[in-house]
């Protein structure tokens, strides 16, 4: 069953049309990623699906229920969960201050003791830095903060937008193995990536978005052998 439904979104800034008919699915207990190139609107996609843009057209319905025009402080309560682009770290404050932000919907924090335990167990580095500045700790342990934020929100679905970018390999593959951990903890993730090759090594099913719309869609060992992705984002 997918938890999560987005069917024919269209929308965008102002007049400016970015998505123009976008759909997918996020089968429940799976890692699915969502690829493609620079500008093509998987951002802005992530935004109309939390709400913080409108969709012109389409629907958005999660565990079969309708929620298009929901507000979004109500689709967090619901478990819908977005790490942003650009992480969005509260910076003068500590790591476990920002965790204690990210479990701010009464869900969460009533499972604060043990959401925090696994976020310990997922990231030990945050642990031995909880008194830390968020600002002053490197580009990769704010980007396990920023995901580690997310999970103090307890998400049914978890939704991270360019988890890779900017970070060393050895680190990348780290951030892709705790997606994994939490995939079997039963958390439905939804990767968006411009690192098309790791994105869907590491997922189960792929969606290939191209200007605003999804031009491809299978099983990620699949798309991985797939001609047109292999030479338009693989570059092989
Ligand atoms: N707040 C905004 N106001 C106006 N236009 C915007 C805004 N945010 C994004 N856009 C435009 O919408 C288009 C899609 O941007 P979006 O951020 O969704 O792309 P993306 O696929 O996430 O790209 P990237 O891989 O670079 O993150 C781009 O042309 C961008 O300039
Ligand atoms: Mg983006």
């Amino acid at each position: 069953m997918n938890i999560l439904e987005i069917k024919d979104i269209v929308s965008g800034y102002g007049e400016v049309q970015i998505l123009w008919g976008a759909s997918l699915g996020l089968m429940e207990g799976s890692l699915t990623c969502l690829v493609g190139g620079n500008g093509v609107g998987k951002t802005t996609l992530l935004r109309t699906l939390m709400g913080s843009i409108r969709p012109w057209q389409g629907t958005v319905t999660f565990a079969g229920h309708d929620i298009s025009h929901t507000p979004p402080y109500t689709k967090a309560d619901m478990g819908l969960v977005l790490v942003p682009e650009g992480r969005q770290l509260f910076t003068d404050m500590t790591v476990v201050e920002n965790l204690e932000m990210g479990a701010s919907n009464r869900r969460a924090r009533s499972k604060w003791t043990e959401n925090l335990a696994r976020v310990y167990e997922l990231f030990p580095r945050l642990k031995e830095r909880s008194t830390q500045k968020a600002g002053t700790m490197s580009g990769g342990e704010q980007q396990m903060l920023a995901v580690a934020r997310g999970i103090m929100a307890d998400p049914k679905v978890l939704m991270i937008d360019e988890l890779s970018l900017g970070l060393a390999p050895v680190l990348v593959l780290t951030l892709f193995e705790s997606l994994r951990q939490l995939r079997a903890l039963g958390i439905t993730i939804l990767l968006v990536e411009q690192n098309v090759q790791m994105a869907l090594a590491v997922s189960d099913y792929g969606y290939v978005l191209s200007e605003g719309k999804v031009e491809l869609e299978g099983p990620a060992r699949q798309l991985i052998k797939n001609k047109h992705v292999r030479s338009t984002y693989l570059g092989l």
